[in-house]
C-alpha cells in the first residue's frame, strides 16, 4: 500500500497536461468517485490498525497534492482563455470613438504651404527663441527702430539680447546663412508680440513668410506670385493691389489687399465699406539684408512677403474673434475642414 501511495504521489507531482482536457481527464481519474484516490481508502479499510496512523497521514498528504495540482493548471488554462471570453456581450452596444479634425490655423498653413509648394517653393523651419542678429540686426532694423522696443518683443535676456521671435523672418535669415541662391523658401512658425489680447489681437499667433532669391528677380514677379496665391486661396474672383508701405528689410515695400470675398468688392461690414481687406506685407529684399548675410546684391535680387494665418483664417471662415483659436474648444474646432 505504501508502495501504491508514493508511485500515485509521483505520477501527481509529474503531472503537467498540454490541455484542458487532459487535466479533466486526470482528475477523474485520480479524485473521481471511482478513481484512485477512492480504490486507495477502500484498500486503507482494511489495512491493520498499527499503519493506519501513518497511511491515512501520507494518504491525505496525497490528496492535498493532487488537488493543488489540478487547481493550478486549471488557473493557467483559464487564464490563458481569458482574452476571448472578455471579448465579451457581441449584442452590446457599440461606443462610437469620437474622431478629432485638424485646427483651423493648421488647416490654413497647410492650404498656403501647399499653394506655395506649386511655385516650387520649400518649407524651411527655425527656433522660436532667437538672438537679436537673425530677428533684427540682419534684416537691416536700425538700432532704435521700435520694433526692438520692449513693448513689442518678449526679451528673455538683454545684453547679449535672448527673445521670443516676433516675425518668422528669422528663418530667412536662417536659410541665407546656409544656402546659395537661388533661394525659393516659405517659413511657417509661431511668433510672439507684446500686444494685450483682445477679440483682433494676441500675443501669440502664426505667420507663414517667403523667400524668393534669384538673378534678375522682379517686383513683377512678386505681384505675380501674390496676385497667384490669392486666386488659389480665396477664388478665381479674387484680385489684388498693393499699397506702399514700409518695412526695415525691403524696399521698395508694399502691404497687399485682397478683394472682399463675402461682398465681391461693394463693401461690407468686413471690410469696412472699403471692398478690400488687408491680407500680407511684402518687398524687393533691401541690398543691405543680402549684404548682412553675405549675398551679393549686384548679381541677386528677391523678394520676401509675410503674412498671418489667423488673418487669413479670419477672412475664409469669417471668425471675428481671435481668441476663439486659442481656446480649443472642440465645438469650434469641429467645424471646420478636416481635409488638408
Ligand atoms: N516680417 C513682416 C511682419 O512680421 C512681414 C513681411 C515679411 C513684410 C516680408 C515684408 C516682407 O510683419
Amino acid at each position: 500500500m505504501n508502495n501504491k501511495i508514493n508511485e500515485l504521489l509521483r505520477r501527481v507531482e509529474e503531472f503537467a497536461p498540454q490541455s484542458a482536457a487532459a487535466l479533466e481527464e486526470f482528475r477523474v481519474k485520480i479524485l473521481g468517485k471511482k478513481g484512485e484516490l477512492n480504490a486507495l481508502l477502500e484498500e486503507f479499510r482494511s489495512v491493520a490498525p498499527e499503519h493506519k496512523r501513518e497511511l491515512g497521514q501520507k494518504i491525505n498528504a496525497l490528496k492535498t497534492a493532487a488537488t493543488e495540482r489540478i487547481n493550478l493548471f486549471r488557473e493557467r488554462f483559464e487564464a490563458a482563455a481569458a482574452p476571448a471570453s472578455s471579448a465579451g456581450d457581441m449584442t452590446r452596444t457599440g461606443c462610437a470613438e469620437e474622431l478629432g479634425s485638424r485646427h483651423p490655423i493648421s488647416v490654413v498653413r497647410n492650404q498656403i504651404v501647399d499653394i506655395f509648394a506649386r511655385l516650387g517653393y520649400t518649407v524651411a523651419e527655425g527656433p522660436e527663441i532667437e538672438d537679436d542678429r537673425h530677428v533684427f540686426s540682419a534684416l537691416n532694423f536700425p538700432p532704435e527702430h521700435p520694433a526692438r522696443d520692449m513693448q513689442d518683443t518678449f526679451f528673455i535676456e538683454k545684453n547679449p539680447d535672448i527673445l521670443l521671435r516676433t516675425h518668422t523672418s528669422s528663418i530667412q535669415v536662417r536659410t541665407m546663412e546656409r544656402q546659395k541662391p537661388p533661394i525659393r523658401v516659405i517659413c511657417p512658425g509661431r511668433v510672439f508680440r507684446n500686444e494685450a489680447i483682445s477679440y483682433r489681437a494676441h500675443c501669440i499667433f502664426h505667420q507663414v513668410e517667403g523667400l524668393y532669391i534669384d538673378k534678375g528677380v522682379s517686383f513683377a514677379d512678386m505681384k505675380q506670385s501674390i496676385l497667384y496665391f490669392a486666386k488659389e486661396m480665396f477664388g478665381e474672383q479674387a484680385v489684388i493691389r498693393m499699397r506702399p508701405s514700409y518695412f526695415p528689410f525691403t524696399e521698395p515695400s508694399a502691404e497687399v489687399d485682397v478683394s472682399c470675398n463675402l461682398c465681391g468688392g461693394k463693401g461690407c461690414n468686413v471690410c469696412k465699406g472699403t471692398g478690400w481687406l488687408e491680407i500680407m506685407g511684402c518687398g524687393m529684399v533691401d541690398p543691405n539684408v543680402l549684404e548682412a548675410n553675405g549675398i551679393d546684391h549686384k548679381e541677386y535680387s528677391g523678394f520676401a512677403f509675410g503674412m498671418g494665418v489667423e488673418r487669413i483664417a479670419m477672412l475664409k471662415y469669417g471668425v471675428k474673434d481671435l481668441r476663439l483659436y486659442f481656446e480649443n474648444d472642440v465645438r469650434f474646432l469641429h467645424q471646420f475642414d478636416s481635409a488638408l
